[in-house]
């Protein structure tokens, strides 16, 4: 009983050790990317900023931050149940993201360090950042009797590609949008602080605060990089991330809208007010922000989210598999529909303001 209660149907790789989240196009990825092509990038045009961020980075205002304090000591088994399965998960995907960013920027900083000194500081101390962050959350983990073998998910999980112009959008949303997340966790809690079940929420206010300086770094390196901002494919690709990084979410956190309860969140309004304020961050940077304003943008996000659940109603019927295949294609179908739909919705033009505040 004590035992299914630390441990509610998690299978574990050795005792305490957490088997990774099976890998579907909703769990966090892990990015590799042509290292020589960004290594060959001028950064003259921005370098001033840059420096600027660099000399942040290094005052490293978090040093001293990620302790853990007298108020985890304590049992968290009356976090049980379904509860304790959403907080470990949640507590996983977000162990896995910041991992993913300290990999990914670690590598940078080793492959860059000869031929872009500044660049390659930058992102060796956002993969400090990014270490603290994950093992923060791995330490959390332990709480609830497990945790990530980092090294064997290193090994275990395949990395995606992106040329440097996509590592840096995908990496500059996911960086504003980690931002909003946290905070917009942090200012609720502080509002109503019955429902902060949990410390690790008293500590994302400092912490989003390194997601912001490093979504800061990425707007200066694209604006160092202008081809990457101004034509009409720096336009298609701007939406195609908006859209994927917020239809994402958005489908993630409603499939998990459990876990945001106990909070005191609605999900849904949670990632309403994320969208919105990061889709405003990114029009600083991007040629143009989506139209998250128009009812349509959710109307047809809903659509998707009510085909998840008959494709997973679909999936745990006792149909069988080849005839499942038939009733889930015009699931698929409307999905892809809706998805295309959402992306021909008209943008909205920013004016990217040069060296605004953020
Ligand atoms: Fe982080
Ligand atoms: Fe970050």
């Amino acid at each position: 009983m004590v035992d299914s209660l630390k441990k509610p149907g998690f299978e574990e790789i050795r005792p305490g050790i957490k088997v990774p989240a099976r890998e579907t196009l909703l769990t966090p990825r892990f990015y590799t990317t042509d290292f020589d092509e960004m290594a060959r990038m001028d950064i003259s045009v921005n370098e001033d900023e840059l420096i600027a961020i660099l000399e942040e980075f290094r005052v490293d205002y978090n040093r001293h931050h990620f302790v853990r304090d007298a108020e985890f000591e304590q049992s968290w088994d009356h976090i049980d149940g379904e509860t304790r399965k959403l907080f470990v998960e949640f507590l996983e995907r977000s162990c896995t993201a910041e991992f993913s960013g300290f990999l990914l920027y670690k590598e940078l900083g080793r492959r860059l360090k000869d031929k872009s000194p500044l660049v390659a500081e930058c992102f060796n101390l956002m993969s400090r950042d990014e270490a603290r962050h994950a093992g923060f959350l791995n330490k959390a983990l332990s709480d609830f009797n497990l945790s990530l073998d980092l090294g064997f998910l290193t090994k275990s999980r395949s990395y995606t590609f992106f040329k440097p112009k996509f590592i840096f959008y995908a990496t500059y949303l996911s960086e504003k949008i980690g931002y909003w997340r946290y905070i917009t966790i942090y200012r609720h809690l502080e509002a109503h602080p019955e429902d902060r079940v949990y410390p690790i929420f008293r500590f994302f206010e400092n912490w989003c605060q390194d997601e912001n300086r490093h979504g800061d770094f990425f707007d200066a390196i694209m604006k160092s990089q202008p081809q990457m901002l101004n034509d009409w494919k720096a336009r298609l690709w701007s939406r195609f991330f908006l859209l994927s990084v917020f239809a994402t979410m958005y489908l993630n956190d409603i499939q998990r809208k459990d876990f945001y309860a106990c909070l005191g969140l609605d999900a849904r309004e949670y990632d309403i007010h994320v969208i919105k304020k990061t889709n405003e961050t990114a029009g600083r940077v991007f040629p143009l922000m989506l139209d998250v304003d128009n009812p349509e943008f959710y109307q047809r996000l809903d659509i998707c989210i009510q085909n998840n659940e008959k494709l997973s109603a679909i999936a745990n019927s006792n149909t069988p598999k080849f005839l499942q295949f038939f009733q889930k294609l015009p699931i698929y179908a409307s999905h892809g529909w809706q998805l295309l739909r959402l992306y021909l919705m008209k943008p909205i033009d920013a004016v990217p303001a040069q060296g605004a505040a953020r």
